[in-house]
């Protein structure tokens, strides 16, 4: 455990020596905000609003104690309050994100496990969640091919989020399907139901029958191609970030509509989730003076995608089961002779699975 060595301050802030050499310098104001009877409890909800402090917080005092705790008087109210060691040295630096493994077509090891694995050892669920999280899909086995049991895989760390196709809903061939899916044709990569808001984080295909030829499922890293775009074209990968597009969904029961970019980053310029389905891609209805540099910035970023070399392919065989990070992984299938294929999918939420994972790897 990481120990305080010494202790400075002055009025705006604390500078902190560990015991393994590093140093950090904390304003008043974050440790006035963050002493431990802040909160209901140790990581729990903060009892007042940031206005209930003074805006002039300042540091009089700090000292290491005989039990090796942080000890800090602030003014100008004269409070003490004593830290925990263990507990600041997880904000020791600012978190930086969460590990992402990129990948394309090179990856030769798929993340995997086995339904009776994950099913009975926490580690094993663990581990697999890891590969979501990281990966952004993984691929699971001897899923018993039975209708329904797609929803006991959600529940092995969360919550279904039930939509207009219900709970779970079935990929089968109709007649004359209101949804592509439910045709006999192959599906070029796509995340799905860009249309919602929010958009579905996690999306699970479990099959259970397969197609006597053809319906290989492709998967494609769409964080790492949207990298490669920012490196090789920036101003195509800008003008997908900044332009948002209109995606659309309409059948007899609803009429979904969202606008989004196809790229979508944070306020650091980190990419955030790729949104990109040709099927529900509405008319642009963009600035007609940048359509024409948007379908070339949107056709080179398909292209990117749909290259070999960033594809993944596997045939799912009945019992199998792949779970998608919806807003990274773009998934499709190819074409497939008409019978009696048959998968079903539900959509889940990326919350739910971090905290699962969380409290099977006690990080905080
Ligand atoms: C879907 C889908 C893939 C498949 O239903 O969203 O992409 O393999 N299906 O049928
Ligand atoms: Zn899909």
């Amino acid at each position: 455990m990481t120990s305080l060595r010494s202790v400075t301050h002055t009025p705006g802030h604390v500078q902190l020596q560990w015991g393994d050499g590093v140093q950090s310098r904390v304003p008043a104001v974050w440790m006035r905000d963050n002493i431990p009877s802040a909160r209901h409890r140790p990581d729990g909800q903060k009892l007042f609003d940031i206005t209930a402090l003074p805006p002039d917080i300042s540091i009089r005092a700090a000292a290491i104690t005989a039990s090796g705790q942080l000890r800090v008087s602030f003014d100008p109210e004269r409070l003490d309050a004593e830290f925990d060691p263990a507990w600041l040295a997880r904000y020791r630096q600012r978190e930086t994100s969460e590990r992402r493994v990129l990948w394309d077509a090179r990856l030769a090891m798929f993340p995997e496990a086995t339904w009776d694995g994950v099913s009975t050892d926490r580690e094993a669920l663990g581990r697999w969640l890891r590969a979501v999280v990281e990966h952004g899909f993984a691929l699971l086995h001897g899923v018993p091919a039975q209708p329904g049991r797609v929803l006991d895989a959600a529940s092995l760390f969360g919550y279904v989020r039930e939509t207009n196709y219900g709970r779970l809903f079935d990929v089968i061939t109709e007649p004359s399907p209101a949804n592509l899916a439910n045709a006999g044709v192959g599906l070029g990569l796509h995340t799905d139901n860009p249309y919602r808001d929010p958009v579905p984080t996690l999306q699970l295909l479990h099959c259970l029958a397969a197609s006597e030829s053809g319906g290989d499922s492709v998967l494609c890293d769409g964080l790492r191609v949207a990298e490669a775009l920012r490196d090789s074209h920036p101003q195509d990968f800008a003008l997908l970030c900044h332009n948002p597009v209109r995606f659309r969904y309409v059948d007899d029961g609803v009429d979904l509509d969202f606008r989004s970019p196809m790229i979508e980053t944070d306020a650091a310029g980190t990419v955030k989730a790729v949104r990109y389905n040709n099927r529900s891609l509405a008319p642009l209805d963009l600035d007609m003076a940048i359509v024409a540099d948007y379908y070339r910035a949107y056709r080179r970023f398909s292209a990117m995608l749909h290259d070999p070399s960033a594809i993944i392919s596997f045939r799912l065989a009945p019992g199998d089961l792949f779970i998608v990070d919806n807003r990274r992984v773009l998934h499709g299938r190819g074409a497939f002779s008409p019978g009696r294929r048959h998968l079903q999918g539900c959509y889940a939420d990326m919350d739910s699975l971090r905290s699962t994972l969380r409290r099977i790897e006690g990080t905080r």
